[in-house]
């Protein structure tokens, strides 16, 4: 697809579309999840999904739930620790998580895990000892393809060289750095002090560990923040040239994180300031070269994100977007997130239950969502319109076996104001997020949601706000 790098801002529109919705990690996402898929359902499942003739490829995800310090805007599912002995403990029934997904696979070892995230909370508040451990232990189990990618997240602060360096000879060759803001009162405020030169120290190991695609992680929308202030942020990370960038919407949900509560509301950016960060940093960074991925990514042109999304072949997953396709994702560790291709099943959310289950030789499967007919179809056109910024609906009737404009009649007909507002246009058969549509792809993709066309029984909105 070629990218189109000007993005122009119009304020008074986007204020105009903004409104909680989902980032569409997953389509039905996290709420439609229910108990009534339990452990007996996800065994089932993976008995399923590990015989047969279309047995796909691994994805292993792992959550490392532990922070040293609690970072005021955190969303993350994290607990805050400074005891060894607690982490320990986690990393050893994470080896029995592990051992009880392995007893699924098929004896030969055809099933190759082709790509590997390690997430938080904070991986590298892992010992060096404890990352070869778990990584010996995989190793041990399941078979890596030669073209894995393998991930991790990293905070800079209280990091030692020697852990990037077992990360490393254990298979990672990937890595995100969370930075958020050089601003000094923004890192105060939020309690995250992380100074420039320290994230340059490990940022250069990380290069010359012979890392590849390194990704560096930033927020829009914290306290204080404005696109004078995030200017100096912008121009740093320019500098240190990242393969990719993420810049995250700050998602304020404090009825579900009460530390943001913390959090003044005259401290936070009003909506028109956060677009103007927005404007500012998408100006910059394609200025200099990014490309503009959507939603909140940039990546270099020569980045295989880039080169995935160009050949229609970006995808999206409970990290954000892969490069790889048709993978089934295990997860482990608490609140994590595994996906198959007709099932979602979430972990349970606490150490207590999590150890509970392992030591009764159980799945740690807390809830969980079997997609139907109609699920897939929308989970098909979400993820396109998410990833490619286009739509075929040719593609889809052949991909789907349905027809396209009868089948979606109605979302048709909502779409229109999106195009009355310039966010969409059909070229031909194809329909096309512009530019700004690309700032608003939530909001599109909201359209094809079924659940959020049900009334609502919550009292508070689940979702943080699009814009
Ligand atoms: C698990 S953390 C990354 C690793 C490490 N814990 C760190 O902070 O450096 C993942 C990223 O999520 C983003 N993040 C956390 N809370 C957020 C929020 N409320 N809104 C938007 N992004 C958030 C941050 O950019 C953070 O770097
Ligand atoms: S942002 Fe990262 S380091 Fe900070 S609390 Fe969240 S997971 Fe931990």
């Amino acid at each position: 697809m070629p990218v189109n790098q000007e993005v122009l801002v119009d304020i008074d529109l986007l204020q105009k579309y903004d409104k909680p919705g989902p980032r569409y990690t997953s389509y039905p996402t996290a709420p439609q999840f229910h108990q009534e898929f339990g452990p007996p359902e996800m065994d089932q499942e993976l008995m399923r999904s590990n015989t047969g003739t279309d047995v796909s490829d691994l994805s292993l995800y792992f959550h490392f739930p532990f922070c040293d310090s609690l970072c005021l805007y955190c969303g993350c599912n994290v607990i805050i620790t400074k005891k060894p002995e607690k982490i320990e403990r986690y990393v050893q029934y994470v080896k029995r998580e592990i051992d009880l997904f392995a007893d699924y696979l098929p004896a030969d070892r055809t099933r190759k895990v082709r790509q590997l995230q390690w997430g938080g909370g904070t991986p590298t508040y892992l010992t060096a000892d404890q990352i070869r451990d778990i990584m010996t232990h995989l190793l041990d189990r399941f078979e890596f393809s030669g073209d894995i990618e393998a991930g991790v997240e990293i905070d800079p602060r209280e990091l030692t060289t020697d852990r990037l360096i077992a990360l490393r000879e254990m298979g990672f060759n990937r890595a995100s750095m969370g930075v958020q803001d050089f601003d000094s009162r923004v890192q105060e405020t939020v309690n995250r002090v992380q100074p420039e030169s320290l994230t340059r120290k490990h940022f250069q190991t990380l290069r010359d560990l012979g890392y590849q695609s390194l990704n560096i992680d930033l927020i829009y929308g914290l306290p204080f923040q404005t696109d004078d202030s995030f200017n100096y942020t912008i121009d740093r990370i320019i500098d240190m040239s990242p393969d990719r960038i993420a810049l995250f919407n700050y998602a304020h949900v404090p009825w579900m994180k009460p530390h943001q509560q913390y959090f003044h509301s005259e401290w936070l950016p009003s909506p028109g300031m956060k677009l103007k960060i927005l404007k500012r940093a998408i100006d910059c960074f394609t200025t200099a070269g990014y490309v503009f991925i959507g939603m909140d990514h940039f990546a270099k042109p020569d980045d295989e994100l880039t080169i995935a999304q160009q050949e229609r072949k970006l995808y999206r997953n409970f990290q954000g977007y892969s490069t790889r396709a048709g993978l089934d994702l295990y997860a482990m560790g608490i609140t994590s997130i595994s996906q198959t291709r007709d099932v979602y099943a979430q972990n349970v959310k606490t150490l207590p239950e999590y150890y509970d289950r392992l030591d009764a030789n159980a799945l740690a499967t807390f809830k969980g969502y079997r997609l139907n007919r109609d699920d897939q179809i929308r989970r098909w056109v979400i993820t396109r319109l998410m990833c490619d910024f286009e739509l075929h609906p040719a593609e889809a009737e052949q991909a789907l076996d349905i027809d396209f404009q009868t089948y979606f009649s109605e979302e048709l007909d909502r779409l229109s104001r999106f195009e009355e507002d310039g966010l969409l246009i059909w070229h031909g058969e194809t329909l096309k997020v512009t530019a700004l549509g690309r700032l608003l792809i939530r909001n599109i993709a909201m359209t094809f949601d079924t659940y959020l066309q049900l009334p609502k029984s919550e009292k508070q909105p689940t979702y943080s706000r699009t814009v």
